[in-house]
């Protein structure tokens, strides 16, 4: 069975979108991102190494797989990060995910 993931974005501008992903694409948040045109640069294309992906989580911190040493090193670097910070490409979708709210942040 087929499930949708629901993912409420709010951009840098405040506007509010819903993605709504299928189940099974196996993706990174990074890449929905970008593949919904989100200004996300992933210049490191997913390594964990340029921090152009850093998301808040609104709401759904609970269901995320805890953040890895290299996530939280890069995070370190960033001084808008917080604990609610996290790398989109770290973040495999998957199912218990759906309901996730997240901000994103301009590329500067
Ligand atoms: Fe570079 Fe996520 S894409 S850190």
């Amino acid at each position: 069975m087929t499930e949708t993931i629901h993912i409420t974005v709010e951009n840098e501008l405040g506007e509010v979108r819903l993605l709504e992903i299928p189940d099974g694409i196996d993706l990174s948040l990074m890449e929905v991102l970008k593949a919904s045109d989100y200004d996300i640069l992933a210049t490191c294309g997913g390594m964990a190494l340029c921090a152009t992906c850093h998301i808040q989580v609104v709401e759904g911190m609970d269901v995320l797989a805890p953040r890895s040493d290299a996530e939280l090193d890069m995070l370190d670097t960033l001084p808008d990060a917080d604990d609610r910070s996290r790398l989109a490409c770290q973040i495999r979708l998957k199912p218990a995910l759906d309901g996730l709210k997240i901000r994103i942040f301009a590329n500067n």
